[in-house]
């Protein structure tokens, strides 16, 4: 594991920012796993930017998404797909056709997951996969369970995830209970892994996912394992872990 500190949430995204691009300038067809949340927005806000600056150029780039809520259309105002669609796609030069993103309409769920999987694979695999880091330890929409998950599946979301995801919904009456997520497993199948982490919010957690245990109750412990992971945090974020972890 590779922690960059940075100063704040500018910072961070900056430099997760700079690392995509620099992977997508050495190889154009990189395909990324793109994560929604609060965290990756200064991210995509910096890609833009670099792109409208003729620095990066996405073109070439395949992009797939890391969760999806259940139920909702990709042109639901509150749907991850609206949510990429918006805040990133539209603004770069991405091709359409390279846009893979997981249908929450779709109620078959175990064919929709089985063929997101399969689409995946098909692509050689993820290249990066962009990572937030939820309160409860949560990874995509992996919630702290028994044992970690596998594949792309549908799961229910927890009261804490749902409540510290309610503040991107207009009607809160109306946040979904249910999501479609890569598995723990196919996260970890990623060659590489870039999370980003701000705030004194998650300093506690970051500390135990990062500096404790490995277990599937706190599912983002399992990148402890991962061969290629960074971690770019803020300082607020790393407050609590070990002096020299840096
Ligand atoms: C959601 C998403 C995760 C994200 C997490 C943290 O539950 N499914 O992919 O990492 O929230 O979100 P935030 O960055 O807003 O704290």
């Amino acid at each position: 594991m590779k922690i960059i500190k940075t100063r704040d949430y500018e910072h961070m995204s900056r430099q997760a920012a700079n690392i995509i691009a620099a992977l997508v300038t050495l190889q154009p067809d990189s395909v990324l796993g793109l994560a929604t949340g609060s965290s990756p927005l200064g991210i995509y806000k910096h890609l833009i930017g670099l792109y409208e600056h003729g620095d990066v150029s996405f073109d070439r780039v395949r992009a797939v998404t890391l969760d999806e809520y259940a139920g909702l259309s990709s042109t639901h105002p509150d749907s991850f797909a609206y949510y990429l669609n918006s805040r990133f796609f539209s603004r770069v030069n991405i091709a359409a056709e390279n846009i893979y993103l997981l249908n929450g309409e779709n109620a078959a769920h175990q064919e929709e997951c089985a063929a997101f999987d399969k689409r995946i694979q098909g692509l050689g695999g993820v290249d990066l996969q962009l990572l937030g880091l939820g309160g409860n330890g949560h990874i995509g929409f992996n919630e702290p369970k028994p044992s970690f998950s596998k594949g792309t599946h549908r799961t229910s979301l927890t009261e804490e995830t749902i409540e510290a995801n309610s503040h991107f919904f207009e009607d809160k009456r109306k946040i979904p209970t249910h999501a479609y997520t890569m598995g723990v497993s196919g996260i970890m199948q990623a060659k590489r892994l870039l999370m980003v982490v701000s705030g004194e919010q998650k300093a506690e957690i970051l500390n135990k996912a990062f500096f404790g245990p490995i277990t599937p109750e706190i599912p983002a412990s399992a990148l402890q394992f991962h061969s290629d992971f960074t971690l770019v945090a803020d300082e607020a974020a790393l407050s609590l872990c070990p002096p020299d972890c840096v």
